[in-house]
């Protein structure tokens, strides 16, 4: 299996548009250490088949013409089989839009409740229907499910209930969030992925299906759970948001580094330090073998 990782940061992108924080500033001027990063998406592409888009992000665009390597045989061809969506958020979400000139019906799958908060609240999956088509698939936590045109099987399991700040009804069902370990049927001998860029709590259950992966794609929205209230750039902190920290009593530095697994933080928000390659933040998480995502960076699995 081969992952790519199209956008590191969280919502918003680094820098981000109207923000002057250190770590934007610093990013902004080019200094050495640091390196512009868009919104959160990765790519999957198992033994057989062609690459899953995981989460499409407002920079979409800019990320395909990065990939390079997508066979573009015919005079359109879409350079992914699908679209698996984690959760509803804008910066998840919004690249659909950008997918709309496809040939045939978008291929997205995603939960009841994504599907529900993407048709009624912000309702790009109404839109696309009218313009490529949809053709939805249910993703139900714990329930495997071999993504179609590829060998790649995916067990979604729920990462948070907060639904984005723009949902008004009630929950359809649970997985306003999810993460998903992914294997390749086609290559059975190679390892496990669990991608999970959101994870409200750490709990005994996420913990084994780390344990049980050989690469770890994890949550590095925050470094500290004040990171935007101390920084008076906020009024909520990152647990409030849905974002275990890496930081502090709980943070997930430590629990992470207790893996046996490969681990990279991706979801990067713009005011996290170890965005700086300098930051003593960043120091520890190098000291623990824990790595920072980057736009671009390819991982294999075999
Ligand atoms: C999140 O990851 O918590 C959301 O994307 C927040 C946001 O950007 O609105
Ligand atoms: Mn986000
Ligand atoms: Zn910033």
């Amino acid at each position: 299996m081969r992952i790519r990782i199209l956008g590191s940061a969280a919502g918003g992108g680094s820098p981000q548009w109207n923000c002057n924080c250190a770590t934007c500033a610093a990013v902004r001027a080019g200094e050495p250490g640091t390196e512009h990063r868009t919104q959160s998406s990765i790519a999957l592409r198992g033994a057989e088949g062609g690459w899953v888009l995981v989460n499409a992000s407002p920079d979409l665009r800019q990320q395909v013409e990065r990939m390079g390597d997508v066979e573009r045989s015919s005079l359109r061809s879409s350079p992914f089989v699908g679209v698996v969506l984690t959760d509803a958020e804008i910066d998840h979400a919004a690249g659909l839009l950008l997918l709309r000139e496809s040939g045939e019906p978008l291929r997205v799958h995603s939960t009841d409740e994504v599907r529900a908060t993407l048709t009624d609240d912000y309702p790009l999956l109404r839109m696309l229907d009218d313009w490529c088509g949809i053709a939805w698939t249910a993703l139900e936590p714990g329930v495997e499910l071999q993504l179609p045109g590829t060998s790649l099987v995916v067990e979604p399991f729920v990462t948070g209930e907060d639904p984005p700040r723009f949902r008004r009804a009630a929950p359809v069902g649970p997985g306003a969030s999810i993460g998903l370990v992914v294997r390749d049927a086609a290559d059975p001998t190679a390892g496990r992925l669990t991608y999970c860029p959101s994870l409200e709590a750490w709990t005994a259950e996420i913990e084994e299906r780390f344990r049980a992966s050989r690469l770890v794609l994890v949550d590095g929205t925050f470094w500290s759970n004040d990171e935007l209230v101390g920084a008076g750039i906020g009024t909520r902190d990152a647990r409030a948001m849905g974002h275990l920290p890496m930081d502090g009593p709980d943070g997930t530095r430590e629990r992470l580094a207790s893996l046996d697994a490969q681990v990279v933080y991706v979801h990067l928000n713009n005011s996290n330090p170890v965005l700086l390659a300098h930051a003593p933040e960043r120091a520890l998480l190098d000291a623990a073998d824990l790595a920072v995502g980057f736009d671009g960076m390819e991982l294999e699995l075999a």
